[in-house]
């Protein structure tokens, strides 16, 4: 521990401090500022400097370097009695004896205080009453664990928590706790879940008066205790790696989103079609099933953009073959399906099969590009293909070369790779912590580097695409780390077709946003299980607004295509899946802020109105960009719904009634009724329903304009390349003066629309009279 304060000194940007007893010679804590609002925390315990693998870039090299903090932006440092005062515009550190570190907004309120106790659990929970819940099989945490680098900081009454990508529970993360270790298990997940599938070790806290972010940038095994053991403070801590956190301070939790998204990066732009629908199966058994599903998908009136093949089209489980047993011509199914507009995304595992004469195999042999043993043998673990083994995706070349691999994909006409079971998953007993791997420059463990494991695939794997098709590459991952929404959209993994699942969707999904990961998608209609048609519907109600809307689901579960629950579903999947593709100009709108912003597309009401109270726990509603407010239906055999509107004027979407919100109604929500919301003002962009993204309609923009004020921009591209990087795109301004549009355009670099339709929707005070 550290004791009373004896010197700082300040080099660039960063103030080192000097404390009596510090307990280990040569870790010299430090604050550094990184930007206005950002304030790095640092002790280096484990000698190694900053290794972020999550901020990336320029910032990213600096930081590795040691020399990342804005010296211009660092206003003074002083001593004063409180401690020593670092200042900024907008942020002020003060560091005092014991390290500790508090920090107050521009005007002086105090944004978040160190910890100054010690730990207390409040379980208190005898050693004899543990061992005796253990003989009936019971696992109770029991007495809080000590973690040798960990801090404490204060909680007050009212405080909410948010982020910490996709754990499971509710949107409010507060007297959880949780650990950050990129986990498979199948079992249906609960709240008190502590680890899935990503490791995002990103939290913000709403307070009474601003919020702030801390980003624990570790990607060891990381621990977090939200309140749980003590409601006077929360804890973050490693047993290795450093004391390596950022304080984000803001006004609003949109400011903490920003200030995250600028450290570990924004998502990108996706290729439109992206946005449409996907269809997916664990697994369609053959050439003509798989065939065949196109072909209802389009009987039925169905838009689609994509079919998903799981693993059974390789050979033997083998990445990068083709099953020519079930798949005559694998190519040609692909090229089929293209001529239909709908795109092919493959999965492909990490896990390469060991068998001799396999060429990723041999490859990966005489290139040395498998993780290893401490003896030096090459790793060997059991996933799909039998014994397998684990491309060590930290070292650079064996990136280059995963990259490289993606040509077989890309020669087969496939669109996009859906990369599973990263984290890594393994049948045989979790990897050893020990087993060998690469740390880009250096050696290292799995215990080291199995929370980048994903992330670093993920990176592979964007790489090889952008390089060899010069398309905005489509990856989508379920397992990852900060910062690796730069390279992969996400899905959460294998829930399943449960009420509790549904209900869970829109949190996760809210938080996953809110923790960088914008593109993100649950399973729709549940991954395990059996589905009901009335859970399908709903959830099919949800999917139409999340970013990624995919229906998946499990070998063995019943079929879950949306013509398999009769006719009311289908009409209800046809109902909703258009709506989607009426909305795809306003997604890709939203896509095109959150590259820019990094406030995801898909929000909780709690990002949009953090000073509401009624929506700080909100867990059954979203909202999608900033002008529409989603209340699904997620309780078997409800038709009706509380809806919560928080302040100003909104319209019934489907009866386009108006009402005064900052209150709550109750709606009528029929099965095949989701409760939408639009607010005074809007303008949303709207496409003609067509069959996939790429069919030609004439090329005509509605423009649905509701009674009210407000201005918006809309953005146009070729939906597909990096383009619009060098300026190929269009931007208009939308002049919304109660239903009457103004349309001017603001950027030219892309052809124009054929026409522009504006609509009026809503009912307008004269009319309901
Ligand atoms: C994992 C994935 C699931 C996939 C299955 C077979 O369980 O999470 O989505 O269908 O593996 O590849």
């Amino acid at each position: 521990m550290f004791g009373k304060l004896k010197e700082y000194c300040v080099e660039g940007a960063k103030v080192y401090f000097t404390y009596e007893g510090s307990r280990e010679a040569g870790a010299r804590p430090c604050v550094e500022v990184v930007s206005e609002s950002i304030f790095n925390v640092f002790i280096d315990y484990a000698g190694t400097g900053h290794c972020t693998r999550a901020i990336e870039g320029e910032l990213g090299e600096r930081l590795n370097a040691g020399t990342g903090g804005d010296i211009a932006k660092l206003e003074s440092v002083s001593q004063e009695e409180a401690g020593v005062i670092i200042r900024t515009k907008e942020l002020t550190g003060v560091v005092s004896d014991g390290f500790h570190v508090d920090f107050y907004d521009r005007e002086g309120n105090l944004l978040s205080a160190a910890y100054r106790g010690k730990r207390k659990s409040g379980a208190g929970v005898s050693e004899a009453a543990l061992a005796l819940l253990a003989e009936e099989g019971h696992e109770i945490s029991g007495a809080a664990d000590e973690h040798k680098i960990q801090e404490l900081r204060c909680l007050d009454a009212g405080d909410c928590i948010y982020g910490l990508g996709d754990k499971t529970g509710f949107l409010n993360k507060r007297h959880y706790e949780y650990e950050m270790w990129n986990t498979d298990n199948p079992d249906p997940q609960e709240d008190n879940f502590k680890a899935l599938y990503k490791s995002i070790p990103f939290m913000m806290v709403l307070r009474e008066k601003g919020a702030y972010g801390i980003f624990f940038d570790n990607h060891n095994r990381t621990f977090f205790d939200l309140g749980k053991e003590n409601n006077d403070y929360y804890m973050f801590g490693a047993e290795e790696g450093n004391l390596d956190y950022y304080f984000i301070g803001g006004k609003s939790l949109k400011d903490v989103v920003s200030g995250y998204t600028y450290l570990t990066g924004r998502a990108p732009m996706q290729q439109m079609w992206t946005l449409g629908y996907h269809q997916s199966r664990w697994g369609y058994d053959s050439e003509e099933e798989i065939r065949g599903i196109a072909r209802k998908m389009r009987e039925h009136g169905l838009p689609c953009d994509c079919i998903h093949f799981d693993i059974d089209y390789m050979d033997h489980f083998k990445v990068f073959t083709w099953n020519k047993e079930r798949y005559t011509d694998g190519a040609k199914v692909i090229a089929d399906f293209k001529e239909m507009g709908i795109k092919a995304v493959t999965i492909i595992d990490p896990g390469v099969k060991l068998e001799k004469d396999y060429y990723v195999y041999e490859e990966g042999v005489k290139e040395g590009y498998f993780a290893k043993t401490p003896e030096g043998e090459i790793y060997v673990n059991q996933v799909w293909p039998g014994d397998a083994v684990y491309p060590d995706f930290g070292n650079p070349q064996v990136r280059k070369w995963w990259g490289e691999k993606q040509k077989f994909l890309i020669d087969m006409g496939v669109s996009g790779v859906w990369n599973d079971m990263n984290e890594p998953a393994s049948f045989r007993g979790p990897l050893p912590d020990d087993v060998v791997f690469t740390d880009e420059d250096k050696k290292s463990t799995h215990g080291q580097v199995h929370n980048i494991y994903g992330h670093n695939m993920a990176k592979a794997t964007y790489e090889g695409w952008k390089k060899q098709t010069n398309k905005r590459p489509f990856v989508i991952t379920r397992a990852c780390y900060s910062g690796s929404q730069k390279y992969t959209t996400a899905w959460t993994g294998d829930n399943h077709s449960i009420w509790a699942h549904i209900r869970m969707a829109i949190p996760q999904l809210c938080n996953l946003g809110m923790s960088g990961m914008n593109f993100v998608g649950t399973d729709v209609g549940g991954f395990g299980s059996d589905s009901t048609p009335e859970l399908f519907a709903r959830w099919m109600q949800i999917g139409c607004f999340s970013p990624l809307f995919r229906n998946h689901c499990a070998l063995g579960c019943r079929m879950q295509e949306p013509w398999q629950f009769g006719g009311e579903v289908l009409a209800i999947s046809q109902k909703y899946i258009s709506l989607r593709y009426e909305l795809l100009p306003y997604l890709y709108d939203l896509m095109r802020e959150t590259e820019q912003t990094g406030i995801p597309m898909m929000r909780p009401l709690v990002l949009e109105y953090d000073r509401d109270e009624n929506v700080k726990n909100r867990n059954d509603e979203f909202m999608l960009g900033d002008r529409m407010l989603i209340a699904p239906v997620v309780e078997q055999g409800a038709r009706e719904r509380m809806v919560y509107l928080p302040e100003g004027i909104w319209y019934d979407y489907w009866t386009g009634e108006k009402v005064e919100g900052g209150s709550f109604l109750v709606r009528k929500a029929p099965l095949d009724l989701c409760p939408i919301y639009v607010k005074a003002g809007a303008v949303i962009p709207k496409y003609p329903v067509r069959m996939c993204v790429g069919e030609d309609k004439d090329d005509i923009l509605i423009l649905e304009a509701y009674p009210g004020e407000g201005t918006y921009v809309h953005y146009q591209d070729n939906g597909e390349d990096f383009g619009y990087r060098e300026g190929a795109y269009n931007e208009y301004r939308l002049v919304n003066r109660d239903g009457k549009v103004d349309v001017e355009k603001i950027h030219e670099g892309y052809r124009d629309y054929g026409k522009i339709e504006i609509k009026t929707a809503g009912i307008k005070d004269a009319e309901m009279r």
